[in-house]
């Protein structure tokens, strides 16, 4: 029985064994794809489903679409982080990148040793909690906090953008270089662009170093407390 097979096998020219489970040799070879192709077929594969934004007309909707939003990120995330602070027509509305552990945790932007130094930074410029609103271009924690990537941040940059919509702040402070990218993604970096005033759909943005990169870099801080007074003359 064992002979007939092998002879079998012969027939269909079949004479060396590589593996226990058949290839066929014929099949045109897959694509291997490097790390960040692979991010970039992921994301894809999720963006069939055209976002429409264009009925969400009040935060509680925009909340909710992003919790329905079907988007790795929210795999291993524990909560949605949607925003802190006063939602109707602030002084200023704040953008960060992407919560991290802490934020994922308690389900809010900002409440990390970053959040208290922004905090401060609000603070020593006399904004009240009725002046500001704080969010984030991402709205799930990456994974090891890590930076979030290219094709994320275009994923949920709709959402920010609907977002500023419907809170409609007098200005906007960008904190860092992916929210900058994330709005302005043709002016070039976060040390070129700090302490100018631009203007996102017309209203007027100034962007800052990111607080977590200033515990880091506290020289830093100096031309950071020059972009925040720019912004407090502005309001004023
Ligand atoms: N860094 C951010 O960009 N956002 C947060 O919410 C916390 C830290």
């Amino acid at each position: 029985m064992v002979l007939e097979y092998v002879d079998f096998l012969k027939n269909e020219g079949i004479d060396v064994f590589l593996d226990e489970t058949p290839v066929d040799k014929t099949a045109k070879p897959k694509k291997i794809l490097n790390s960040s192709e692979k991010d970039i077929e992921h994301v894809e594969i999720k963006e069939e489903s055209t976002l429409d934004l264009s009925k969400v007309d009040s935060l509680s909707l925009l909340r909710e679409t992003i919790e329905n939003f079907k988007h790795p990120l929210k795999e291993n995330a524990i909560n949605m982080v949607f925003a802190r602070g006063n939602p109707d027509k602030p002084k200023v509305m704040f953008i960060g990148e992407a919560p991290g552990q802490e934020e994922d945790i308690k389900g809010s932007p900002f409440v990390d040793a970053a959040g208290q130094l922004l905090d401060k930074m609000i603070a020593a410029i006399k904004l009240t909690e009725k002046d500001f609103y704080i969010t984030n271009v991402v709205n799930y924690r990456p994974d090891n906090n890590r930076t979030p990537r290219e094709e994320e941040i275009k994923a949920f940059t709709p959402f920010l953008e609907k977002h500023i919509d419907l809170v409609k702040p007098d200005c906007i402070c960008i904190l860092g270089a992916v929210s900058l990218k994330a709005l302005f993604p043709d002016v070039g970096g976060i040390n070129k662009n700090r302490g100018k005033w631009l203007s996102f759909k017309g209203i007027p943005t100034i962007a800052t170093f990111h607080p977590a990169y200033l515990l880091r870099f506290s020289e830093k801080k100096r031309e950071a407390w020059e972009d925040l007074q720019e912004l407090q003359k502005k309001i004023k």
